[in-house]
């Protein structure tokens, strides 16, 4: 996100713009905590995850209350348009500042990619580089101890995590909520696996993955410890269990996602200028593409079954 906030504050001074920085988002703007940015403020922080900006979640702004505020802080401050860094929950909010006449302008940041209508998110190439880094750490030992490794990623609801590291890390499963687990499958894949000689196998899981497996166990805690012990009693093949947890969060972006935020925060302010506001700004097949907020919250992101099936196919052999 920080290449994404030197992007619009540079490119406002570009166009002899002056940029408030909000800190704690929504938070921050019910609080009134505005920063002046300007272009020396954004020095040296292309390289660095997480957000100078801080990051926090309001639970006043979704009351009339919070909004109301929120605005009233806006306009006395001489806010004429206002860049938003953030998923669904930051564009919601930001599409009632809309409605309340402050032109807004949605950058989609989650390292979960679920956003609609772009095909990027920022944070999403670092986080999917961060799990393959683990994953190659992993099949060390895996295969050192020739034995079964679980690892568990984040990804909220959606696997779009889990299913692009899977692949470049060569996981042997992938599991992720969109499509059913049915862990009887996964066990004899494991096994048909260790027949052709696959001492050692990951099966990379989404958090999300939960509810019923075909074994008609529903899932309320980490599904991957779920799933290590069913292996581990069906297959009886020696198994560990890894979450990934927040270290998928940090470190220092990928050219990929600094080149991205660059390029959406830089387009983010010329909409502004352009009176075209109301909308989130997306890549689509490469093109920086502006979408209305309503549009985007009508859709829901698919996962690419064409990737999952070519994990699988590669995996198998
Ligand atoms: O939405 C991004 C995300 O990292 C999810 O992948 C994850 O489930 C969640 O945030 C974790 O939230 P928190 O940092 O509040 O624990």
């Amino acid at each position: 996100m920080n290449a994404a906030i030197r992007a619009v504050v540079r490119t406002a001074g570009f166009y002899h713009m002056t940029v408030l920085g909000v800190l704690r988002g929504f938070h921050g703007l019910i609080h009134n905590e505005f920063i002046e940015l300007n272009p020396r403020s954004v020095a040296d922080i292309v390289h660095r995850g997480g957000t100078i900006l801080k990051s926090a979640r309001s639970e006043e702004f979704p009351t009339p209350e919070g909004q109301a505020l929120a605005i009233q802080n806006l306009q006395k401050a001489g806010v004429e348009g206002l860049v938003i860094i953030g998923g669904d929950g930051s564009f919601r909010g930001g599409m009632r500042l809309q409605a309340a006449g402050i032109d807004v302008v949605g950058i989609p940041a989650t390292i979960d990619n679920d956003i609609p209508c772009t095909d990027y998110s920022i944070g999403f190439d670092t986080t999917v580089n961060t799990v393959v880094e683990a994953i190659n750490k992993i099949r060390d030992t895996a295969s050192s101890h020739e034995r079964i490794y679980v690892v568990e990623v984040m990804g909220r609801h959606s696997g779009h995590i889990a299913l692009h590291a899977g692949l470049a890390g060569g996981a042997e499963t992938v599991l992720i909520p969109e499509i059913d687990a049915d862990l009887d499958g996964v066990c004899q894949r494991l096994i048909s696996g260790y027949e052709l000689g696959k001492a050692h196998s990951i099966v990379l899981v989404a958090e999300g993955v939960g509810g019923n497996f075909k074994t008609g166990r529903s899932l309320d805690e980490s599904s991957a410890f779920h799933i290590g012990s069913y292996v581990r009693e069906k297959t009886g093949f020696e198994t560990r269990v890894t979450v990934l947890g927040h270290i998928q969060r940090g470190g220092n972006p990928t050219a990929q996602d600094r080149i991205m935020a660059s390029r959406l925060g830089a387009r983010a302010v010329e909409m502004l200028r352009e009176g075209q506001a109301g909308c989130m700004v997306g890549v689509v097949h490469t093109e920086i593409q502006a979408t209305p907020l309503e549009e985007v919250f009508r859709q829901e992101k698919q996962i690419d079954h064409e990737f999952y099936r070519l994990a699988h196919i590669l995996a198998s052999q």
